[in-house]
């Protein structure tokens, strides 16, 4: 593995890092404040070919691998949670499964929009009683001649309130456990389909949260993605590139929190000396730096062998970066407040909000404890 960037990656990098530091990080505490969703920024990564990073330019997409994706989402979670996570359920969760599983029909009518970013999208799979355990999915979809309707709900979908095109999860057939469960497309305006509550949440406020309803929605039997029955493997397929996105986040929020820190410790003087003299200090950034850095190796390593070779071993991977990187994101905040002392806690600094805004990069997508089974059950299969 080549741990320098490309000179594609390295641009991607700076045009990112420009972005974030010039345009999200000036706003992002006022978005966290009134909870606005940053539509023009989002609207200027499209056009800035991130919202459709790894797919073809045949789409639209800015045809890049997914080690420029991750590099690009830590970037922009650096200047702004919020929009790095709209950026990524957008490419990692709704545009992956279209691309990896659609007809070509169904990629040639959502793709092309969607990677601009014209189109938002959204993945569907939680509800209320199926959140670790995707296999419980209560939402139906009967088939009915040409056409499938839905009936249930979903509960908790980034960018739900915004999406033109939902991926959602429902039961085809009772059969019981993971079986029987079949993905659809379902664009916004469909009857039958609506926004239900939206969630005021600790974090990542400028980014939609929402329920989404479904109440005898008809949608044509082409909008079935993939095979019948066999969404669950779509949703497992669709979590591991989902988790390298988050993984991203991780880094990115962690990174930013460091940033401050640093600085902060080398101005701020107390018993006569800057607080960056003090050896306790010190070794609190030396843990940091080093936590970061082991993180972003995971998160690249995750990225390049993403969809290639043997399939246990890169889901082994992704949800290694996923659980380490979200836990260094928890651990690096929690100092970097520290560091801050009184200024950590109050919301003129930012170091409050990324300390919020990182908790929930060890839940959603898969919590720690379920990035923890992936990993153990993949390492002791191969012992067997
Ligand atoms: N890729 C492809 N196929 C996969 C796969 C993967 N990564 N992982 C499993 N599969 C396949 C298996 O090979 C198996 O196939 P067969 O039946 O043919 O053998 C099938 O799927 C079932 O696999 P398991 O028996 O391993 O599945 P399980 O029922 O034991 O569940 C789990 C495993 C890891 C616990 C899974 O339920 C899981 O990941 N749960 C967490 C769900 C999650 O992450 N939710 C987050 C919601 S999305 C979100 O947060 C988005 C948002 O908007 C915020």
């Amino acid at each position: 593995m080549d741990l320098k960037p490309t000179e594609e990656q390295g641009m991607v990098r700076d045009m990112c890092r420009k972005f974030a530091d010039r345009s999200l990080k000036p706003m992002a505490a006022e978005y966290d404040r009134t909870h606005e969703f940053p539509w023009k920024h989002v609207k200027k990564l499209g056009e800035m070919g991130m919202m459709g990073v790894v797919y073809p330019e045949e789409y639209n997409g800015a045809g890049m691998d997914y080690l420029t994706y991750a590099i690009a989402v830590e970037e922009i979670s650096r200047g702004c949670a919020s929009t790095g996570t709209i950026m990524s359920a957008h490419n990692s969760l709704c545009l992956s499964p279209i691309y990896y599983f659609g007809t070509e029909e169904q990629k040639q009518t959502y793709l092309p929009r969607l990677t601009t970013g014209e189109w938002l999208g959204c993945f569907a799979i939680t509800e209320p009683s199926a959140g670790s355990d995707a296999s419980g999915t209560r939402t139906k979809a009967e088939r009915k001649n040409g056409s499938y309707i839905l009936n249930g709900s979903k509960t908790f979908i980034t960018n739900g309130g915004v999406a033109d095109v939902a991926v959602v999860m429902a039961q085809t057939t009772k059969i019981g456990g993971n079986k029987g469960l079949s993905m659809f497309i379902v664009p916004k305006g469909t009857k039958g389909f609506s926004v239900g509550k939206v969630e005021d949440k600790l974090g990542i406020c400028a980014s939609s949260t929402t329920e989404l309803v479904f109440i005898d929605c008809e949608i044509p039997a082409e909008n079935l993605l993939g095979q019948a029955d066999q969404g669950f493997k779509i949703a497992m397929h669709t979590l591991d590139g989902g988790r390298v996105g988050i993984a991203a986040q991780a880094v990115g929020i962690a990174q930013a929190a460091l940033d401050e820190a640093a600085r902060y410790a080398k101005e701020r003087v107390q018993f006569n000396k800057s607080l960056a003299q003090f050896q306790a200090i010190q070794f609190m950034i030396a843990d940091m730096a080093t936590e970061i850095e082991a993180s972003r190796l995971l998160v690249w390593q995750a990225a390049t062998m993403l969809n290639t070779g043997d399939r246990h071993k890169y889901s082994q991977f992704c949800a290694m970066a996923k659980l380490f990187a979200s836990e260094t994101s928890h651990r690096v905040t929690h100092k970097a407040l520290q560091i801050f002392g009184g200024y950590g806690y109050v919301k003129e600094f930012p170091l409050e909000r990324f300390y919020r805004d990182s908790r929930i990069t060890e839940i959603y997508e898969g919590t720690s404890e379920i990035q923890r089974m992936v990993i153990s059950s993949s390492v002791l299969n191969a012992y067997n």
